[in-house]
């Protein structure tokens, strides 16, 4: 069976590839200086592998700056998206593609796989239209939401928090927001063991939630770190593209997940 992954050097393509390798599939990485998802002439690569599966890791995903960079965004996560669909359609392979829970408007305190989508700021609706093309045109495909991503990437909350807190005496953190932090390499081989499920929409995530101030709390325990945590509102601490007060993504349909919190510890150990 071959398997082809998209956006292979970003932070949950890398662990899906690393994990992939445990596995017999037959692996086709890609990250975007071979494989840009937006270039129509790239889908004859896919089209030469002919995989049974494409995983679509490939994603702008920086979603303050996308209020600003809407063709951009747009460009990767919906034009992408279609231009995948398209082949996926035409040669029948299965797509596996990755999504959020920013699709939905955090109004509701869970989030099951068929609620109906909302999203509140430019990122998120552009991740909630790649969804319906999909949907719209494929019946061979599983949908993954997930959320609050950690793992090898210096841009996740948790490096940052690092980073950011080293010789503060104090830190503020919004404790009105509330998700579920997952890690990418437990999300990785959920992803592997759900492709022989029956298709559709998933919510994959680690369990329990938090906000982000008890996102903070934990790992400053869990490191020692020396800095005060202030606990404030989102009101007082404002980001360019609005985010959902609840995103906890209720997973009806697999095996839950580790909780959150001892697959932080797991990863603070391992980093
Ligand atoms: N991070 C989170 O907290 C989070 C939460 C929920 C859902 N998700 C979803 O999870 C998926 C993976 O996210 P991630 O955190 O691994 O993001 P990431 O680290 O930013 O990885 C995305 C990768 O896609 C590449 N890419 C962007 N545009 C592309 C294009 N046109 N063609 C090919 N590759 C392209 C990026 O390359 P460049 O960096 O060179 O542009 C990057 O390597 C995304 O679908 C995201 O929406 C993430």
């Amino acid at each position: 069976m071959k398997i082809l992954i998209t956006g292979s050097k970003g932070m949950l393509g890398q662990d899906i590839v690393k994990e992939l390798k445990k596995t017999k599939f037959e692996i086709f990485d890609f990250g975007k200086e071979k494989l840009d998802i937006t270039n129509k002439s790239d889908m004859n690569i896919i089209k030469k592998i002919s995989p049974n599966f494409i995983i679509n890791c490939a994603a702008y995903t920086k979603v303050d700056l996308a209020e600003k960079e809407k063709e951009k965004c747009y460009s990767d996560n919906v034009k992408g998206v279609k231009e995948i669909v398209d082949i996926c359609k035409r040669k029948n392979f299965t797509l596996v593609h990755i999504s959020t829970d920013y699709v939905f408007d955090g109004t509701k305190k869970e989030y099951n796989e068929n609620d109906k989508k909302n999203p509140i700021n430019y990122y998120g609706k552009t991740k909630a239209e790649s969804e319906d093309i999909i949907i719209n045109n494929l019946k061979k495909y599983y949908i993954i939401r997930t959320s609050w991503l950690f793992g090898k990437n210096e841009n996740n909350f948790v490096e940052k928090f690092l980073r950011f807190s080293k010789g503060k005496k104090e830190l503020k953190v919004v404790n009105d927001q509330f998700g579920s932090p997952t890690y990418t390499k437990d999300l990785s081989r959920a992803i592997i063991k759900v492709i022989d499920k029956k298709y559709g929409i998933y919510h994959i995530t680690n369990s329990g939630n938090c906000s982000w101030f008890e996102f903070a709390s934990e790992i400053v325990k869990k490191k020692n770190i020396k800095c005060k945590l202030i606990s404030c509102s989102t009101k007082e601490f404002p980001t360019k593209a609005k985010r959902p007060r609840y995103s906890i993504l209720k997973n009806n349909k697999i095996k839950k997940l580790r909780l959150w919190k001892l697959a932080l510890n797991e990863y603070l150990k391992e980093k």
